[in-house]
């Protein structure tokens, strides 16, 4: 009896050391930890329980029957982030490179059908050079096999993937269908096809780093929604995000406790709007004044900054904020900015995530290059995702909210259930300026008269009331009490319940 105790010992001893101590003296050398070192990191002390650690490759090509190492390139099972339940998979770059078996794909598609199946979320850490070489059409069957369930899991359970070492070919679309994107600055990258068939196809020298690292896909290409310095601050943002989701779309958010007080009076927010309406500000400001303990988790911080995304709480719930920042082209609407709004607002409502929107916005981006990247579709988007949203609905606009933007930006007539306005809000199809030069076109020529029009539509329109007098603003309120107001609001559509017309599913202009 002993000896068989003694054997399991022995093989679990094998499968931890995965390739061996040279592997992994040299993936601690490129400052990247083990697909285990990460799991501890990830997850509470303890809390992982593993499975499949003992199922091995079967292929039999390439003289791979010698060699078949007890996990197969991938650690996985299920752990608690706080005291939560979610699935894990971590591939194993000391293992045949990370690479993708018909197993290792099998083992992946067994942690995601049980968080299917159990409602938690599926974190899954890549590490690996792409589809296991020695087996051909194998492990591309297993590529498209977690693709599938990456597709089902998509609004049933929360889907984040760390990009922690290459992530090329194929095997990007896994990552891409997720939720969320997080990379490692330096040593992770993502690229349909690598720096030398780029070289043979288009002639471009470009280094990994620049092709797909975690800068190029922060701020150029919006692939991924954040990265960190290393592995281990990258993990501890992904356990700080869990905390703010809910484990799938049958739960509500998770309620923490809070030491904030929901009354908070910011009289500093009076001062926030300057006098000069063309002068910037930092929106950041009121989200983090109206935040429980100023706790901000913002997604994709590094692109469209003209708009922020990101997680806050009121009053211990967990609340999505989509606010235009002035401080960034104005803050106006772009293609950029509507998609990363338009995806954020559509994964809230997909998760009853009530959303918080802070309006301060002169319209849509003029231009050709706008118009031919198709700014009308890309700007639907927006406008679409919160048409169809259900789930509780605040808006507060702090300053401008012009034109066609003012519609998208969660406004009443998109079912927004709470709209509200500071007394500095200018809701107008367009700027005073703008206005009076289509309007008294005939009067350019004559100064006064046209500093005369322009006050005169300034007067009219440069403020809330007459949305307010028309019940397209629910309240103007004081800037100061916004936590306050914003709190209740959300406190009382708590039981909200809207349902949209049944469909197969909608067709949002793509
Ligand atoms: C089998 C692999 C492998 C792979 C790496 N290894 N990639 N084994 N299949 N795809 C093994 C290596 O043989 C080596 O084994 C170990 O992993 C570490 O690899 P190194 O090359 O020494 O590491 P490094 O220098 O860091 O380079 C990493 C790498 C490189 C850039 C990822 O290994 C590489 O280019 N690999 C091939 C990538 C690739 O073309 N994959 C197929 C992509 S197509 P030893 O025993 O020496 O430690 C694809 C299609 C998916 O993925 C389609 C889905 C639809």
């Amino acid at each position: 009896m002993k000896d068989i105790l003694q054997e399991l010992e022995d093989r679990r001893k094998a499968a931890r050391a995965g390739g061996g101590e040279a592997r992994v003296a040299a993936q601690h050398a490129k400052g990247k930890l083990t697909a285990r070192e990460r799991i501890e990191l990830l997850l509470d002390e303890g809390s992982f329980e593993e499975f499949d650690m003992f199922v091995a490759h079967r292929c039999t090509d390439f003289g791979m029957p010698d060699t078949r190492p007890a996990g197969d390139g991938v650690v996985t099972g299920w752990g608690t982030v706080n005291g939560r339940m979610v699935y894990v998979f971590s591939q194993d770059f000391t293992v045949f490179g990370g690479s993708l078996s018909e197993t290792h794909a099998q083992k992946i598609c067994k942690v995601m059908d049980m968080a299917i199946q159990n409602g938690a979320p599926v974190i899954g850490i890549n590490d690996s050079g792409g589809a296991r070489i020695q087996e051909g059409v194998a492990s591309l069957a297993g590529y498209a096999e977690v693709f599938q369930r990456n597709i089902m899991a998509s609004g049933v359970v929360p889907q984040i993937s760390v990009i922690m070492g290459p992530c090329a070919g194929g095997a990007v679309y896994s990552p891409a269908i997720t939720d969320f994107i997080f990379m490692v600055k330096d040593s992770s990258y993502m690229f349909v096809t690598g720096p030398d068939v780029v070289k043979t196809v288009t002639n471009e020298i470009v280094t990994a780093e620049e092709l797909g690292g975690a800068s190029t896909h922060t701020r150029k290409s919006s692939v991924a929604d954040g990265a960190f310095e290393n592995d281990v601050e990258t993990l501890a943002e992904v356990r700080r995000l869990v905390d703010f989701l809910p484990l799938n779309n049958r739960e509500k958010p998770p309620v923490r406790p809070f030491f904030d007080n929901v009354a908070r009076v910011e009289d500093s927010l009076d001062t926030l709007i300057p006098d000069n309406p063309n002068t910037p500000y930092d929106m950041k400001e009121l989200i983090l004044k109206v935040a429980d303990e100023s706790d901000f988790f913002e997604i994709q911080a590094e692109y469209a900054k003209n708009i922020i995304t990101g997680f806050i709480r009121i009053e211990g719930s967990t609340v999505g904020v989509v606010a235009n920042q002035p401080m960034v082209l104005a803050g106006c609407l772009d293609i950029d900015a509507s998609r990363k709004a338009a995806r954020f607002v559509r994964f809230c409502d997909a998760f009853e995530i009530p959303i918080l929107t802070l309006v301060d916005v002169p319209g849509f981006l003029p231009g050709t290059s706008q118009e031919y990247g198709g700014v009308i579709k890309h700007g639907a988007k927006l406008l679409f995702a919160y048409g169809e949203a259900t789930v509780p609905k605040v808006t507060v606009i702090t300053r401008k909210a012009y034109g066609g933007a003012y519609d998208v930006m969660a406004s009443k007539h998109l079912r927004g259930d709470f709209n509200y306005a500071w007394p500095t809000a200018e809701i107008a199809v367009m700027g005073a300026k703008g206005a009076v030069e289509i309007l008294y076109r005939s009067e350019l020529g004559d100064k006064d008269k046209i500093a005369q029009r322009t006050k005169d539509y300034e007067n009219r329109f440069a403020n809330p009331f007459v949305a307010a007098e028309k019940g397209f603003i629910d309240e103007v309120i004081m800037p100061h009490s916004t936590r306050r107001r914003v709190a209740r609001a959300f406190a009382s559509l708590r039981g909200k319940k809207l349902v949209n017309p049944w469909k197969k599913h909608d067709n949002i202009p793509l």
